[in-house]
């Protein structure tokens, strides 16, 4: 047998329940804070940055509800600033990756511990990966500072999440998973969770998009988010590095994943004998490149890069970004499929 893997995975708390965000005292007492700044985006984050507010009581120093999507250098310094004014002892996330994302930022440069709570299936609650944008280039990196100690799952916080955010994080989250089953890094475990997820998803994330209040249903999808987070740290190859490039470009990420994904499946399955087995049983079909395109049909989601402001002007420039990284995918990928790729995706 010529198999050879290195499973190194850092530990993480993780509560799931409906409900278990009142144990959040509970949970901040464990690690110890007293004076917790809470992060969430505004809007509809905030209303759910001020519920933790008020069920951490005491243990709350202050809301900080500025997160933004792809965390914008200035609002990272702005987040480091409310940390140190409010005197923080650690750091409360709540809402989607971008809500997690600033925490991230913030626990990068002062080593403070992060509760998340995700209400979105995009996974960062389980890596330790951060990014940070400048400008039109968005850079990520690792540090096991930035892994949450603790991960709190309530899907009842899932119930008002919108249609077309729990389709396009739902597919974010599918692309983890889809990438991570050819990707170089893979192991039996991350092989076992992301079959796993991607059974879940395949069954529940439909059920959700058509009936946000289906509670079963979220709670399904909420757990496949949580072992699609756990399998994106294996997950580096032309899926994640192009939405990645589009990222940078302004393009808001779960949709760009979203779009590109049955392109990307198709173009590598071809290779993949082993993750097209897989992605066949999750989905109950010979085709899941086609399968995953008829997801994306279905969901109340742009559908093309066109339709998420992608500029077709920037194609040679994204096809430059990616044959210039060497990926190792299971089809070598050069600039003109790239271009290829692109142009259908647009
Ligand atoms: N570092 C990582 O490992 C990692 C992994 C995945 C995604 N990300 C990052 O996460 C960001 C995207 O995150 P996302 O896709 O989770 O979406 P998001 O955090 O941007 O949230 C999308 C929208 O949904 C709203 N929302 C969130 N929870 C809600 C709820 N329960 N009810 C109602 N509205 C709610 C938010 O306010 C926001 O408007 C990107 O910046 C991406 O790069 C990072």
């Amino acid at each position: 047998m010529s198999v050879s893997f290195t499973h190194d995975v850092p530990p993480q708390r993780v509560v799931f329940a409906p409900g278990a965000v009142a144990q959040i005292g509970e949970e901040a007492e464990r690690l110890k804070l007293s004076r917790a700044l809470v992060v969430a985006t505004p809007g509809s984050g905030g209303r759910l940055g001020k519920t933790v507010v008020e069920l951490l009581g005491v243990r709350a120093a202050a809301l900080h509800a500025q997160a933004v999507i792809h965390v914008p250098k200035s609002v990272a310094e702005a987040g480091l600033a409310a940390a140190r004014a409010a005197n923080a002892d650690g750091l409360v996330a709540v809402g989607g990756g971008s809500a997690i994302g600033l925490a991230k930022i913030i626990a990068r440069d002062t080593a403070l511990p992060i509760i998340a709570v995700p209400t979105t299936y995009s996974g960062s609650e389980a890596t330790t990966i951060f990014g940070i944008t400048d400008g039109a280039r968005k850079t990520t990196g690792r540090d096991v500072k930035v892994l949450p100690r603790t991960v709190i799952y309530d899907p009842d916080l899932t119930l008002g999440l919108p249609p077309a955010v729990s389709a396009a994080s739902g597919m974010n989250a599918m692309a983890h998973c889809v990438e991570s089953f050819w990707a170089d890094g893979r192991t039996p475990m991350s092989l076992a969770l992301a079959s796993e997820a991607m059974r879940r998803f395949a069954n529940h994330l439909p059920a959700v998009v058509a009936d946000g209040a289906d509670r079963d249903a979220r709670g399904e999808c909420l757990i496949a988010a949580w072992l699609s987070g756990t399998v994106l740290s294996v997950s580096n190859g032309l899926q994640h590095k192009l939405a990645h490039v589009l990222g940078g470009l302004g393009l808001p990420h779960a949709e760009a994943h979203a779009i590109i994904l049955p392109h990307v499946t198709r173009f590598n399955l071809q290779a993949a004998p082993d993750a097209k087995t897989r992605l066949a049983e999750a989905f109950g079909s010979a085709d899941p490149a086609d399968a995953l395109a008829s997801f994306l049909k279905k969901f109340p989601i742009p559908q093309r890069l066109r339709d998420i402001g992608f500029d077709a002007g920037k194609v040679d420039f994204v096809a430059g970004e990616i044959a210039a990284q060497a990926i190792k995918s299971p089809r070598p990928v050069s600039a003109a499929d790239v271009r290829e790729l692109l142009n259908e995706a647009y």
